[in-house]
């Protein structure tokens, strides 16, 4: 074990941080969240339990679970204000652009979190971000289909209340089908933490000059709402209905080849891993269950993913550039078979990062030796010149 965390000085010279948090070995498709393998996480644990994982550093008893779980079920509600905030929004707002705004406008209701030196608001700070991540994602999707807001429910766990405020209606009863249930519940523990990605390096960044947590986590909502980020799942499942047919899936891999074209495979490649995301292994076999359970199996996109990732894998170009399918190839098609529209499969990303996000957030403005980050750079500009006395003056 003492042997997987030897580092050579190359390395440590390009490291942004130290964490404890999550660890990665992308030649070897290896993730562990505070040492845990994610394999035994998503198929052993529930989202509250990882979650309290990333937080602590360790497993909660049934007590600290229960304990744990009471704490962020008393913060699901949002101020009525913010609801108002919200509804300023065209109704055709990208939910994203939703949570951006919102997330930020924490900020102006919580004014303890401006202290982020005081441990306990930092801890009341990242309760109410995990808590109200669901409630925010849900109004903004209902907001999005003109529906109204459905108010978090104690009586419900953390993912059966997300289902219950994206899905239930004041006409009809809403009891979440256990499968849809489990299979949300997973995706959120695959895309709970991933150690230095874009988005974290973000909230990072922004945290260490102090900002309060609620801006930080905007920024980083921001940063992974981009398609080379977080907006895959998204662009991915728009990229195969494009395709729409195994016949045209020879183009599109041509496409992602050609240098003079900007078109990249969606869901394929990563910047760490060169091997399989053990995260795609998993959401491709929590496809299949979910297609299988909800009698979908013949799901023409799935099937259209399945052929995309067979063929890419044994193209030359993908093979030799160690391109592989990453956490969002499959995650797009899981969320559509649970009714989840593609519009919202980034804020459901985005909901489950944020438990990583303040991990890391509190990890970082935790560290006595911690100082504001600034990046260096290499400077290809002009060297020093002076203004031509004519200047402003022709
Ligand atoms: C996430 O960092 C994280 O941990 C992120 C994430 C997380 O949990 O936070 O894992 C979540 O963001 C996953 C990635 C989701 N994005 C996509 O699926 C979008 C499609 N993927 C690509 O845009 C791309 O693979 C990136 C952005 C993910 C990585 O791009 P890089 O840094 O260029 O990857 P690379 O250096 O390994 O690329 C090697 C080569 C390059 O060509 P050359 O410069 O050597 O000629 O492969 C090419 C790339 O252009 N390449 C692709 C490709 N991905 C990389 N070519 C075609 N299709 C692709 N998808």
């Amino acid at each position: 074990q003492s042997k997987m965390f030897t580092y050579d000085p190359g390395f440590v010279s390009t490291a942004s941080c130290k964490s404890a948090i999550t660890f990665i070995d992308g030649d070897q498709g290896i993730l562990l969240y505070r040492g845990y393998p994610i394999e035994q996480l998503a198929t052993r644990c529930d989202f509250m339990e990882v979650s309290y994982l990333l937080l602590r550093g360790e497993l909660p008893t049934s007590t600290q679970k229960e304990q744990f779980v009471n704490a962020v079920k008393h913060h699901t509600m949002l101020h009525e204000q913010l609801i108002k905030f919200l509804s300023g929004f065209r109704r055709d707002a990208h939910p994203m652009a939703v949570m951006v705004g919102v997330v930020g406008a924490l900020s102006a209701f919580y004014h303890d979190a401006m202290d982020v030196s005081d441990t306990l608001h930092r801890e009341q700070s990242m309760l109410r971000l995990i808590a109200k991540l669901p409630t925010i994602t849900a109004i903004a999707y209902k907001y999005n289909i003109g529906q109204p807001f459905v108010y978090p429910r104690n009586n419900l766990d953390f993912t059966e209340n997300f289902l219950h405020m994206m899905f239930a209606t004041p006409t009809e009863k809403y009891v979440p089908n256990p499968v849809i249930v489990r299979a949300l519940d997973r995706i959120l523990i695959l895309h709970a933490d991933h150690e230095q990605n874009a988005s974290t390096s973000t909230v990072r960044l922004a945290g260490s000059s102090g900002a309060n947590p609620f801006a930080c986590i905007s920024a980083g909502i921001t940063c992974l709402w981009g398609p080379a980020h977080g907006g895959a799942n998204e662009a991915c499942l728009n990229m195969l209905e494009e395709i729409g047919d195994v016949s045209r899936i020879n183009e599109y891999i041509e496409r992602a080849k050609d240098k003079d074209d900007p078109f990249r495979l969606m869901g394929f490649g990563h910047r760490v891993y060169k091997n399989f995301d053990p995260r795609a292994t998993l959401m491709r076999e929590t496809c299949h269950e979910v297609l299988d359970e909800l009698g979908l199996h013949n799901d023409r996109l799935f099937k259209l993913a399945l052929e995309l990732e067979k063929i890419a894998l044994e193209d030359d170009y993908f093979i030799e550039k160690k391109l592989y399918p990453n956490v969002d190839f499959y995650s797009g098609i899981v969320q559509r078979a649970l009714g989840i529209p593609t519009s919202m499969f980034t804020a459901i990303f985005a909901t489950a990062r944020t438990v990583g996000w303040v991990a890391q957030w509190n990890e970082m403005i935790s560290d006595p030796e911690q100082k504001i980050g600034r990046p260096r750079q290499l400077y290809v500009g002009p060297p020093h010149r002076n203004i031509p006395d004519d200047h402003g003056r022709s």
